[in-house]
């Protein structure tokens, strides 16, 4: 039996065979991203050569340590692939992301890709979104009116990120909302709703992003979902 550490190694080292020679991609953001970064550091020892956006300071700091190049958003047109982690994934390929923090950025560069694929561990893979708390990322401004109305779309406990005793700022200096749902039945419509309200800057819903899941489980099997 692998452990759950050795699950997401297992994925992260699984899925750099998917950057080929001369792409440009996206590479998210977690401790399976981090397993992925370790792999890429191999492959560029043995040669391989690609350029990549990070969607977090964290994976640009692990990356430009083996050796990755990266580069802004701005600077590329479209990725070929984006590799990320994410906190829930459901059978229609629908996300929860930003357990991490890094939901927008890793969005953005979501969308500038031709492929999302999603490296997980079979924990990750549910029946319907919810049970892990939505992250959704506000601008400090006003946060507790951001909380009040997303408490009037039926959530029942909001809660400011605090990491290290302090509140939790992301990469793009903004406070994050935990938000327990519960049970999503309608993610669309909940990200709809929820950037319907002044002060969101983003949600950790992604819909009709992901093209595979490739889910890691304790017996050593690799399942991809869709594809
Ligand atoms: C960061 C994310 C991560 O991809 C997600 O939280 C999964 O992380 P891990 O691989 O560490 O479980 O969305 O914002």
């Amino acid at each position: 039996m692998h452990s759950a550490d050795d699950i997401k190694k297992m994925v992260g080292t699984y899925a750099a065979q998917f950057v080929e020679q001369n792409a440009v991609i996206g590479l998210g953001t977690g401790s399976t991203v981090y397993w992925l970064l370790q792999a890429l550091g191999t492959r560029i020892q043995q040669g391989l050569r690609f350029t990549a956006v990070p969607t977090s300071t964290q994976t640009h700091t692990i990356g430009t340590a083996l050796g990755i190049q990266f580069r802004e958003l701005n600077e590329v047109d479209e990725l070929s692939v984006t590799i990320d982690g994410a906190d829930e994934a459901d059978p229609q390929l629908q996300l929860i992301k930003g357990g991490g923090g890094a939901l927008l950025q890793e969005k953005m560069v979501a969308a500038a890709s031709k492929k999302l694929i999603i490296i997980a561990d079979h924990t990750k893979v549910v029946a319907q979104l919810g049970k892990f708390p939505l992250p959704v990322e506000v601008i400090p401004f006003g946060w507790k009116q951001v909380q009040k109305h997303i408490a009037q779309l039926g959530c029942e406990k909001i809660v400011l990120r605090v990491k290290n005793n302090d509140t939790y700022i992301t990469d793009n200096h903004n406070y994050i909302l935990d938000c327990w749902f519960d049970a999503i039945g309608d993610a669309a419509a909940l990200n709809a709703a929820l950037h319907n309200i002044p002060g969101v800057v983003e949600t950790g819903l992604f819909i009709n992003m992901a093209k595979e899941v490739i889910a890691g489980y304790p017996d050593g099997r690799i399942v991809t979902i869709g594809g």
